[in-house]
């Protein structure tokens, strides 16, 4: 079988990391294309250099046009402008909104068999936008969030239990944005429910934490925002997309119906696998948590309703 294939829209730094990470794992090739002359085949070529002492023997390739994505497997996009400090993700909504719809329209045609996985912000109104203007079902548009929103909280708790990470299991739903919803009810260490380990204070701590976890980094880095983890949550999404794992992760999908929330993208508990979103899990939230994932749900939809009169 021929090995599969990645495209990623963007050069940036989530975009490149991701690239590296998807070699340097032999997951599949990968097109990496970005509009500014030479960015990605440079980053391409400087990552297939790296190749004999790394020791992968997938390709990447770099483009500034789309003709080499054809027949994609998976298309992460990453493409658009990042937040400065003091910005929200919502700030980005116009000018992303642009690129998103413009890299869409020039890849569904290419690859019309792909699953895409969106990682441009602000994260869930992009995926509505990419689904929209691809014509695609829901079930293969899928955004990124919440396996990067979860893996920030598994850090904390990891951090706080003083146990290694590799036993926390931490879930955060809801929108990629300040109202989204850590769940203290679903997240444990080695199946041991975090409350029994960790004081109400300390976890309202690293809820907070959580949520402001993007802006954080933001903060230090002042010029862009993070893109090693949100990397490695694109990464972990393609495999199990590919490799048709069903894993059961917190992922931004097309709810109608489900948690009562109708007609929206927003992170709730999914099945990915070749299909892309195979199901949406629903789980029994406490009051609090459910209230809060409507009210996040509620922020989305709000955006979505502008972005479809920016673009
Ligand atoms: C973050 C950005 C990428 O959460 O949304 O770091």
């Amino acid at each position: 079988m021929a090995r599969q294939k990645i495209t990623v829209v963007g050069a940036g730094n989530v975009g490149a990391t991701a690239a590296q990470r998807i070699v340097e794992k032999q997951l599949a090739d990968v097109v990496l294309v970005d509009i500014v002359e030479g960015f990605a085949k440079g980053k391409a070529l400087d990552m297939m250099q790296s190749a004999a002492t790394e020791g992968f023997d997938t390709k990447i390739i770099g483009s500034e046009t789309y003709e080499e994505t054809n027949d994609s497997d998976v298309i992460i996009v990453t493409a658009g402008i990042a937040r400065k400090p003091g910005m929200s993700r919502d700030d980005l909504l116009a000018t992303n909104a642009k690129i998103v719809t413009s890299v869409v329209e020039q890849t569904v045609e290419r690859s019309p068999n792909a699953v895409y996985v969106i990682v441009s912000n602000p994260l869930d109104a992009m995926t509505f936008l990419a689904w929209k203007k691809s014509g695609l079902p829901a079930e293969r548009v899928v955004g990124m969030a919440g396996v990067l929103d979860s893996s920030r909280y598994a850090c904390f708790i990891a951090e706080e239990a003083k146990c290694s990470i590799k036993d926390v299991r931490a879930m955060v739903l809801g929108g990629h944005g300040d109202s989204m919803v850590p769940v203290p009810e679903y997240s444990t260490v080695n199946g041991i429910p975090i409350e029994q380990l960790l004081s109400k204070e300390t976890i309202e701590k690293i809820n907070e934490r959580t949520k402001h976890g993007g802006a954080e980094i933001v903060k230090y880095l002042k010029t862009g925002s993070a893109y090693y983890a949100p990397s490695a949550s694109a990464v972990a999404m393609a495999e199990a997309i590919l490799l048709d794992s069903n894993r059961l992760v917190p992922a931004c999908a097309y709810v109608n119906g489900e948690y009562g929330l109708n007609d929206v993208y927003c992170g709730v508990p999914v099945i990915l696998n070749k299909n892309g979103v195979e199901k949406i899990i629903e789980i029994e939230l406490r009051d609090e948590s459910n209230d809060a994932l409507h009210k996040s749900a509620n922020d989305v939809r709000e955006l979505c309703d502008k972005i479809l009169t920016a673009v």
